[in-house]
């Protein structure tokens, strides 16, 4: 669709072209794809005209939502995946890569929840645990993601922080922990990789309904209590944060690199 532009003599005449789809002819990998976000960027990406690759543990999940992806005339691949093996997570990217001949996108969106503890009280394997997922896992992805990208000339990475990674939070400090490191690692392999091609960006979302969501807040009180810490006072929906990270890898963000896109509603600007 080509939108004609405003006739001020500052702005630039030229006919703005708006892309029908954002991400036709990308090959899109997902990780943590079986619920939640992950499932809900796979749909949304679908919709835009990429292939997608969805990656976890529970590949009956992943199967359904391949089966329902492609009855909608779109291209998708279920992987078996844990991102805190690293053989696995190279395997899923040659998948990948055997699969589509590319990978042009890629979001690392597979992560563990806090334990729901003051740090003196927490279990110390599961603390492990959820910097393995969170962290290790970001990282195995980043490490076989960006050949794949470079070998076809770039591509965007978006890596799933939280409204947690850029502000402190009582009784989950382990997972704060973690992605506050995600979005260092974030702008750290942003400066190595942006003049290579591969941009590589954060968002932060804020409390989103979703399994994790419900298994941190099990109760309505509780749940009405945290979304009134968003200035939007509600949660926001999975879809919500598959559009932002659909923004950072189409053409449109394609000056974007190393940044955190806050999706939280302005929960992160503060509390009153
Ligand atoms: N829901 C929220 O309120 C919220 C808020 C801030 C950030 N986030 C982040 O959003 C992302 C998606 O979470 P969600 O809310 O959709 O929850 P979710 O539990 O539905 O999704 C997390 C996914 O990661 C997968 N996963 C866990 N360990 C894995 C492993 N070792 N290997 C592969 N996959 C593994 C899970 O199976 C699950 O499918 C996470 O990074 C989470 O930290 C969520």
């Amino acid at each position: 669709m080509t939108v004609a532009s405003t006739a001020h003599p500052n702005h630039n005449p030229a006919p703005v072209t708006i892309e029908a789809r954002r991400l036709d002819g990308k090959t899109i990998f997902i990780t943590g794809a079986s619920s939640g976000i992950g499932a809900a960027a796979a749909r949304r990406f679908v919709a835009e005209g990429a292939d997608v690759v969805v990656g976890a543990r529970r590949i009956d999940r992943l199967e359904s939502l391949v089966d329902e992806l492609t009855s909608e005339g779109g291209n998708a691949l279920a992987v078996h995946l844990d991102v805190t093996d690293e053989a696995s997570v190279a395997k899923a990217v040659q998948d990948t890569v055997e699969r589509f001949g590319r990978l042009d996108g890629a979001v690392n969106n597979a992560a563990l929840s806090g334990a729901g503890a003051p740090i003196v009280d927490t279990d110390s394997d599961y603390v492990r645990q959820v910097f393995d997922v969170n962290l290790m896992g970001v990282y195995f992805s980043l490490k076989y993601e960006i050949p794949a990208m470079l070998a076809t000339g770039g591509g965007s990475i978006v890596n799933v922080s939280s409204v947690g990674g850029i502000i402190g939070m009582p009784n989950i400090s382990e997972y704060i922990a973690s992605k506050w490191g995600v979005i260092g690692m974030t702008k750290s392999v942003a400066l190595e990789y942006g003049g290579a091609g591969v941009r590589v960006n954060a968002i932060a979302p804020g409390s989103t309904k979703t399994d994790m969501y419900d298994a941190w807040l099990p109760t309505p009180e509780a749940q009405a209590k945290v979304a009134a810490y968003s200035p939007m006072n509600q949660i926001a929906l999975p879809d919500d944060m598959a559009r932002v990270a659909l923004f950072l890898l189409s053409e449109e963000s394609r000056w974007t690199n190393g940044t955190v896109i806050a999706a939280d509603g302005g929960q992160h600007v503060g509390c009153f």
